[in-house]
């Protein structure tokens, strides 16, 4: 398994472009089984989780291709889906894989998908998928860790009126895709508005879908018969931008990020800002791509919550609390989407960090001096929270398993060694 070796102390400069978002890409990827025409998709990031959403497509039948390496620009058709399964070797690596559930069964009125099981960071249940396609007239059986849905003997999902008894991303975006392909109309209540969900109802739209609400919490969707190709370009990737801007502030540094979207970041410049950072739009006009972030001497502890969208996200909360490390005085971490998201502070106390835990609160005490050991990734953002606390450790950091941060970060070792860090992969000895 490859490794990460980092030496500490150097503040950041100069300037890094952000890629398209992964889970943006994810379920537009999954909305080409909606149509036998091509969808095109520009600004993919070239990161694990999407080998692994194309090698799923390709499973079903689809046709996937890249003109250019690095790959950000993707063609998928699926003239036919030929097997409408999405099998456990696939779905245990990477859970978005359920996103395949509703577009299958709304196309083929047949869908299997295996059960993704618990994860690193929560039990993660798809309940709520679930229930939401049985309103549609689904008729789900789960057996032999797979799920096994149908449509109803008519051959087609039919509207429902859904209130989601809590807010889901993908199950949000997994529901908008079937009722696209329903008759009648579907209403979501306590939907997701992250602008993954707002990227994935433009697409959509593209494609002939009839959406309105998104931005809200309340989605409205009209059946159509059938969709149409489309070309899209993904948004930029707000949790990487958020990363590069901690490690900016963290390492005292100064660093322009660009081709993000500020707009989707408000809860996090908000956060830095209480927290003493200089972050600032550079460019004119009504929507500047690119934030420079500027650090200071002093970073104040700032407490925080995690919410869904436009609340402080989830997959931010590990890069916030190696910043809390550094900040003076007692920073409150509080986690409430997931259940079992601390699994980066163990390994941050092992690098000298003051972090104590009760139930879903962290308590951060800084500032602490960090010193480099070797450290464990657990899941893709604890790896993200453990490379910036390797940047401003003393001496060397060893961070192993980073298979994890690939799944989700694109040539995070070059964006960061172009900005300063002492940093290099390791690649595992072929067997
Ligand atoms: C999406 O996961 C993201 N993944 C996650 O990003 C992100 O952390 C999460 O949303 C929250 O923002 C993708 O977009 C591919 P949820 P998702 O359903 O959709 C509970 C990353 O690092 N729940 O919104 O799976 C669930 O257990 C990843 O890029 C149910 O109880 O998350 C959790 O507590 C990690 N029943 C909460 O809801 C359900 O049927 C929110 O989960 C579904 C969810």
């Amino acid at each position: 398994m490859d490794k990460f070796l980092i030496t500490g102390g150097t503040p950041l400069h100069g300037t890094v472009a952000i890629s398209g978002a992964k889970n943006s890409a994810l379920p537009a990827m999954a909305a080409s089984l909606l149509t036998a025409d091509q969808i095109t998709l520009h600004n993919v990031p070239m990161v694990r989780d999407i080998v692994t959403m194309g090698k799923l497509l390709a499973y079903m039948g689809a046709s996937v291709s890249t003109r250019d390496f690095p790959a950000s620009e993707y063609a998928f058709q699926a003239h036919t889906i030929s097997d409408a399964v999405a099998p456990y070797e696939l779905v245990k690596t990477m859970r978005a894989s359920i996103l395949t559930l509703g577009p299958t069964l709304a196309r083929t009125g047949i869908a299997r998908v295996s059960l993704p099981g618990g994860c690193a960071i929560g039990a993660r249940p798809i309940d709520l998928h679930l229930t939401a396609l049985e309103k549609m007239g689904a008729e789900i059986v789960t057996s032999h860790g797979y799920i096994e849905a149908r449509t109803p003997t008519s051959g087609r999902l039919h509207g429902a009126r859904i209130a989601f008894e809590k807010i889901t991303v993908t199950g949000t975006e997994n529901i908008l895709m079937a009722a696209a392909l329903a008759d009648g109309e579907t209403i979501l209540e306590n939907a997701a508005r992250e602008p993954e969900v707002t990227d994935l109802v433009e697409l959509l739209r593209k494609m002939g879908a009839k959406v309105t609400g998104d931005e809200t919490s309340t989605l409205c969707i009209q059946g159509v018969e059938a969709l149409h190709g489309a070309e899209h370009t993904v948004i930029p990737d707000r949790i990487e931008a958020g990363t590069f801007l901690i490690a900016g502030a963290i390492t005292n540094g100064d660093v322009t990020v660009t081709h993000c979207e500020p707009r989707h970041l408000t809860a996090l410049l908000n956060k830095l800002r209480e927290a003493g950072v200089s972050v600032e739009p550079v460019g004119d006009g009504p929507g500047p791509r690119a934030l420079r972030v500027r650090g200071v001497r002093k970073l104040l502890a700032a407490d925080m919550t995690t919410e869904e969208y436009p609340g402080f996200a989830t997959d931010m909360q590990a890069q916030y609390m190696a910043l809390a490390t550094q900040a003076e005085g007692s920073s409150s971490i509080t986690e409430t989407i997931f259940e079992n998201r601390y699994l980066h502070a163990s390994e941050m106390i092992r690098m000298g960090a003051h972090i104590s835990i009760d139930g879903r609160t962290a308590v951060v005490r800084g500032p602490a001096e960090l010193s480099g050991t070797t450290v464990q990734a657990s899941d893709l953002r604890a790896s993200a929270g453990l490379v910036l606390a390797a940047l401003v450790a003393s001496g060397e950091t060893t961070i192993e398993r980073v298979y994890h941060i690939d799944r989700g970060y694109e040539r995070i070792v070059e964006k960061l060694s172009g900005l300063g860090a002492n940093m290099s992969r390791v690649h595992a000895p072929a067997i």
